[in-house]
């Protein structure tokens, strides 16, 4: 049986603790070929940078190799299904990433499809890299379990929706700062001076996400007040990091001096992206 990685809640703590020994391992020795003459499709309905090139790079790392296809430059946008997408490329590769827009169509993908499908980012969640991240907490604090970590910014994006899946799985408390109207329903949120005291790890995410482009204007007038700066990055622990996905907006929803700050993560997290990938592409896989 086939498994999807669509979001966090797909496999177990335990599967998740294994899955980062091994990810410490590969990038520990970067020359294990355990993927020879595999190949995995990465489709995108939307713009990506890392997620590209970390995939890439992790299955021909491992001895694979990638076929990236922009979705535009597919059959679909002239009325071939998903659901056919899915079962003609099942019979070509291993694996299958896909970048979408609603969760719907990520399922859709993933029901119909007899390999196993990854969420390369979705509206409702961004499971690689909370992955990424949480493997970079353990690396640069130890441990995850027990930590505290603020997200400060849109609570409704798909990083803070995936940040909170995670919080029971990985047994890390989670504190929310967003305004009225970006919190996903019934969570428990605190003003961002609240969510960063005393946190052990600091996260935001842009302020406009990919889609939401007309709704710029509006966005950022509703985040004035949630930019992750150095005033309130001095109230979060002494040993803090400070995470971000990237892209960034330097001056919006964090300050330059944070986002290139002795405190930063951010380079460490976008790597670990192919380490924990490539780890997730061996469990999926083989
Ligand atoms: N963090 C992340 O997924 O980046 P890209 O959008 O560049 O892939
Ligand atoms: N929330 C952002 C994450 C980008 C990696 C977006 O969806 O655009």
């Amino acid at each position: 049986m086939k498994r999807d990685f669509l979001r966090l809640g797909d496999f177990s703590a335990e599967e998740y603790r294994a899955l980062f020994r091994r990810a410490r391992e590969l990038k520990a020795d970067r020359r294990q070929r355990t993927l020879e003459g595999r190949s995995l499709l990465l489709l995108f309905e939307k713009a990506s940078t890392r997620t590209r090139i970390s995939f890439e790079a992790a299955i021909g790392q491992l001895g694979g190799h990638a076929i990236a296809l922009p979705m535009a430059e597919s059959q679909v946008p002239r009325g071939e299904t998903l659901e056919d997408t899915a079962r003609v490329a099942s019979r070509y590769v291993d694996a299958i990433m896909f970048r979408t827009h609603g969760d719907d169509r990520l399922q859709s993908l993933a029901r119909a499809a007899t390999v196993p499908v990854i969420n390369g980012l979705s509206d409702g969640g961004h499971p690689v890299q909370v992955l990424a991240d949480l493997f970079t907490v353990q690396e640069k604090l130890g441990s995850i379990e027990g930590k505290t970590i603020a997200f400060v910014g849109d609570g409704a994006s798909n990083m803070a929706l995936s940040f909170l899946e995670a919080a029971p799985i990985f047994g890390f408390t989670l504190r929310l700062a967003a305004p009225e109207g970006y919190r996903p329903e019934g969570a428990r949120v605190v003003a961002p001076s609240e969510a960063v005291q005393g946190a052990d790890v600091v996260v935001t995410d842009v302020w406009i996400s990919m889609g939401q482009e007309k709704e710029a204007a509006a966005r950022r007038k509703a985040f004035t007040g949630y930019c992750l700066d150095e005033k309130l990055l001095a109230r979060a622990a002494r040993h803090v990091i400070v995470l971000h996905c990237l892209p960034a907006h330097r001056g919006e929803e964090i300050s330059a001096g944070v986002l290139d700050g002795p405190q930063s993560a951010v380079l460490d997290e976008a790597e670990n992206r192919l380490h924990v990938q490539k780890a997730l592409l061996e469990k999926l896989i083989l």
